[in-house]
């Protein structure tokens, strides 16, 4: 499984104080000497975190790919192209939110999609969507004529934390929480054989498969076990373990649980 580090969060730090400490730039080398294939970056609308000037020193001297993720505006696209990273991962995004909720509405904004894409294919960037995992998303996604689309698992994620977060630690007795345990077992169950459905579906139709979002070191590996998905990106659970371990440490251990 390749591993993409989002190093988002190193400039959320910085950007707490708006100063120029901790800077993104330094972790390039870490993240590589660490075994990790990519770095990813998200260049919001409103450069919460990484800024335009991160952006153009990353892409310009990552000793790794760096996969871009960004909103289809125009300010930005223009941006990217002149950037020119080796791919771009198209996310929805809005203001107010706290991190990227949900895929993209692709069923919807398929004639802005078509436009961004050739876009960013005329200036041989490789393309990947961040969808929510459905069949329809899946071959939508082939028609638009994307290399990539990645999954978000944000709703496994979500599930599993309900399941396996505070209760796990609890010998309970009682039997509403039981019973609700038994129901999200059931639906965690669910979203991995939907995920391992359709990432196989996805790669029969040629797509490379990626996936995203909530990852960390608990709930890694049921989606490891996926052998269609080729490649996770995870940010938030690294970059927090880094806190305690270093930022090396942390992409080891993540690395470690990612063996095939
Ligand atoms: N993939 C995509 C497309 C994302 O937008 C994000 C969040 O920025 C991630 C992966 C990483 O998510 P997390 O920080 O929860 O690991």
């Amino acid at each position: 499984m390749k591993l993409g580090v989002n190093i988002d969060h190193i400039a959320v730090l910085r950007e707490a104080r708006k100063i120029a400490d901790p800077n993104p730039m330094d972790a390039l080398g870490i993240v590589k000497r660490a075994g990790a294939e990519q770095i990813t970056i998200h260049l919001r609308e409103d450069r919460r975190h990484i800024q335009d000037a991160d952006a153009i020193n990353i892409i310009k001297h990552s000793p790794l790919p760096i996969n871009l993720e960004c909103a289809m505006a125009n300010e930005i696209i223009d941006i990217v192209c002149d950037l020119k990273p080796h791919r771009v991962t198209l996310v929805p995004e809005k203001r107010e939110e706290v991190t990227t909720e949900g895929g993209l509405n692709i069923l919807g904004e398929q004639p802005l999609l078509n436009a961004t894409i050739q876009r960013l294919q005329d200036n041989e960037i490789e393309v990947s969507l961040f969808i929510d995992p459905t069949l329809e998303n899946i071959q939508t996604s082939k028609e638009l004529g994307v290399e990539w689309i990645e999954f978000h698992t944000g709703k496994y994620a979500n599930v599993y934390a309900m399941l396996y977060g505070n209760l796990a630690n609890t010998h309970h007795t009682i039997p509403e929480l039981d019973l609700s345990r038994k129901v999200l077992t059931i639906i965690l169950e669910e979203e991995l054989t939907n995920l391992r459905v359709l990432s196989g579906d996805a790669m029969e139709l040629g797509l490379k498969v990626a996936a995203g979002h909530g990852l960390n070191y608990q709930n890694v590996e049921a989606i490891n076990e996926i052998e269609t998905i080729e490649e996770l990106n995870i940010g938030q659970s690294i970059i927090a373990r880094s806190v305690w371990v270093g930022l090396e440490q942390a992409i080891l251990d993540m690395k470690a649980l990612l063996i095939r």
